[in-house]
C-alpha cells in the first residue's frame, strides 16, 4: 500500500530519490577523506620544480588535457600499454587534477622518461616528424615564447596555501629557475617527470 502512494506521488518520489542518492554519495565519498592512501603523498613525492610547474600551466593553456588523460585504470589492457595503474597518492599536490577520461591521444600518466627530451621537442613542434601517422596538432610557438617568471613565485605561494609544501627557498629561487627558458623547455620538463615515482612495468 505505502509503496503505491510513493509511486503515484511524484513530489514524494522526488524527495525520496534525493534522500537515497545523497545517503549513497555520503557513504561512498566521506570515508575517502579519511583514508591515508588518498590524502598522503607517495614516498618521494615532491612539489613540481618551478620550470615543470610553468610547463603544467602551458599544458593546461594549450588544452593538452582535452586529448590526453593522466589516469591509468587498473585493467590489464591499460597496465600493459601504459605501466602501473595510477594511485591517488601520486596526485595529492595537484591543483587541479588532470586525470580526465577523453583519450584522443594516449594516456600520459607515465610518459616521463619514456622518450628523450629531443624526441619531445621535435614531436611538440611537429608530431609528424617522429610519428608519421599522428593527428596531434603541432605547437611550434612553444619554442619561441619565453617564460616570464614574474608570476611563478606567486603561483607557488598560492599552491602552498592549499597544502603543497613549497619552501621559502623554492619560492625565492623560482624566477631565477625559469629565467631564459622557453615554454617548450617547460612543457618537456613537466612531461619528463610524469608518473616516474612508480617504476614502469614494461
Ligand atoms: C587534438 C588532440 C591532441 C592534442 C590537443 C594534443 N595531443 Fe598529444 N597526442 C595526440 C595523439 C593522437 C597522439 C598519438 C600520435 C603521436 O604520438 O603523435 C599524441 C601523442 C602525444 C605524446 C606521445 C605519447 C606516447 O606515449 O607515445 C605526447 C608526449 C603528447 N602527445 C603530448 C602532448 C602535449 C604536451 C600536448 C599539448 C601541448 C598535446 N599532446 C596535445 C593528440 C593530441
Amino acid at each position: 500500500m505505502n509503496h503505491e502512494v510513493v509511486e503515484k506521488n511524484i513530489g514524494i518520489m522526488m524527495i525520496l530519490i534525493v534522500v537515497a542518492i545523497s545517503f549513497g554519495a555520503l557513504v561512498e565519498i566521506v570515508p575517502l577523506f579519511y583514508q591515508a592512501e588518498t590524502t598522503e603523498p607517495i614516498d618521494g613525492l615532491e612539489p613540481l620544480p618551478a620550470l615543470a610547474l610553468e610547463g603544467r600551466d602551458v599544458y593546461i593553456r594549450e588544452g593538452c588535457n582535452t586529448c590526453h588523460s593522466q589516469m591509468i585504470r587498473p585493467f590489464r589492457s591499460e597496465t600493459e600499454r601504459y605501466g602501473h595503474y595510477s594511485v591517488a597518492s601520486e596526485h595529492v599536490y595537484e591543483h587541479p587534477f588532470l586525470w580526465g577520461s577523453k583519450r584522443t591521444g594516449p594516456d600520459l600518466a607515465r610518459v616521463g622518461q619514456r622518450y628523450s627530451d629531443e624526441w619531445h621537442r621535435v614531436h611538440l613542434i611537429n608530431p609528424r616528424d617522429v610519428v608519421p601517422e599522428s593527428n596531434m596538432p603541432g605547437f611550434p610557438w612553444l619554442a619561441k615564447n619565453t617564460i616570464n617568471g614574474d608570476e611563478t613565485p606567486l603561483k607557488m605561494a598560492a599552491l602552498r596555501k592549499v597544502g603543497v609544501p613549497y619552501t621559502d627557498e623554492d619560492i625565492a629561487g623560482a624566477k631565477q629557475a625559469v629565467a631564459n627558458h622557453t615554454e617548450l623547455d617547460a612543457v618537456v620538463s613537466y612531461l619528463q617527470q610524469l608518473g616516474t615515482l612508480i617504476k614502469h612495468t614494461r
